[in-house]
């Protein structure tokens, strides 16, 4: 087992990670009250809610299931009053608590619905998806979508324990192990050196899936690190975008159906690097490097868009501070910075 501290003034908590931990999830919750709200999704709810429904009861805790339809349309604003329905039906207080067993849109949904229902009741974090485990289960950012575009209507709000449980991987499809490698990838680039060696020497998803504990434990840990400087998103924590500007304009190009996140935010290191490189603000072969193991697991390194068009997608991007750019380069590998310029960098 491994633990990690998420430390804040007032709300931190911490990020257990081990195999099998969901059969004795209950253990490590705790609540006032007696009622246990559970959400998750059509995919997961099948494989893991009676685990976690059996492990809760064991406790002595009441509980309710709520199941939202598996995709990304589920983390919409139309989804929250059902919730809200369902919770008031249940009676559920304020002293009761509400779990998240799922990818990123149940964690954020449920965290979003758990942060505003009756002001705000606890909520615990059981991601399943690599990417969840590895970056929206950690750090409090909580949104839904809008008509207007997703994630525009959130808080920041942290859960009271995070519960990885690594053998849950078992079960998620090639397609999204390939989309959670992106951000771990991403993590190495920015923060970690001997993460990024690491990675750089793994050849198979069996071999990732022997030190996922470690790899896992060790992606929370910076994260967890950066959240506790910067829990607002005002400066250090942008450094976790390295990827991600150009990645979002080209999920938005595609209308977010083409591209898996992970596999838009690959593209988008390796592009935003290869300029950095050009300009003379990163050490030269970087690029390479990241190709290289971004290739290794199964993440293309580019695409057929055009850029110029890409670039046009750049604008509406909320880390776009007034006319200003701040985008997240490497000067070298482990080395990620804050680079304030405009979206004419983008235009080589
Ligand atoms: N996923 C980026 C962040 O939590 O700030």
């Amino acid at each position: 087992m491994q633990k990690v501290s998420v430390n804040l003034p007032t709300n931190g908590y911490d990020v257990i990670i081990q195999s099998g931990l969901l059969a004795s999830a209950g253990e490590y919750i705790h609540s006032k009250g007696g009622k246990v709200f559970v959400v998750s999704d059509s995919n997961v709810s099948v494989l893991y809610c009676d685990t976690l429904i059996s492990s809760l009861t064991a406790q002595g805790y009441r509980c309710k299931l709520y199941v939202v339809k598996a995709g990304e349309s589920s983390k919409n604003i139309s989804s929250v009053m059902p919730m809200y329905s369902a919770m008031i039906e249940f009676g559920l207080t304020r002293s009761d608590l509400v779990v998240a067993l799922g990818g990123g849109v149940v964690g954020d949904l449920t965290g979003f619905v758990a942060s505003t229902y009756l002001r705000g009741v606890d909520f615990v974090q059981i991601p399943t998806s690599l990417l969840a485990q590895v970056d929206s289960s950690v750090g409090g950012k909580v949104a839904v979508d809008v008509v207007e575009g997703k994630n525009l209507v959130g808080s920041f709000y942290q859960p009271k324990v995070v519960l990885i449980d690594t053998l849950l991987l078992s079960t998620l499809p090639d397609k999204f192990y390939v989309d959670g490698m992106a951000e771990i990838i991403k993590y190495g680039c920015i923060l970690d050196k001997k993460l990024f060696d690491r990675l750089a020497a793994i050849e198979s998803r069996e071999e990732f899936m022997e030190q996922a504990e470690d790899i896992i434990a060790r992606c929370c840990a910076i994260k967890a690190g950066v959240v506790s400087r910067d829990e607002r998103d005002n400066g250090e924590r942008m450094l976790l975008n390295f990827g991600h500007t150009y990645g979002h304009a080209l999920e938005k190009y595609y209308d977010f159906s083409t591209l898996t996140h992970g596999q838009a935010v690959a593209i988008g290191m390796s592009h935003i690097t290869a300029i950095s490189e050009a300009k003379g603000l990163t050490k030269q072969g970087t690029r390479e490097k990241i190709d290289r193991v971004l290739t290794n697991f199964g993440l293309s390194t580019t695409d057929v868009a055009d850029p110029s068009q890409v670039v046009s997608y750049i604008s509406n991007d909320k880390k776009n501070l007034g006319k200003d750019l701040v985008v997240v380069i490497l000067r070298e590998i482990g080395k990620g910075v804050l680079y304030r310029t405009d979206k004419e960098f983008f235009e080589v």
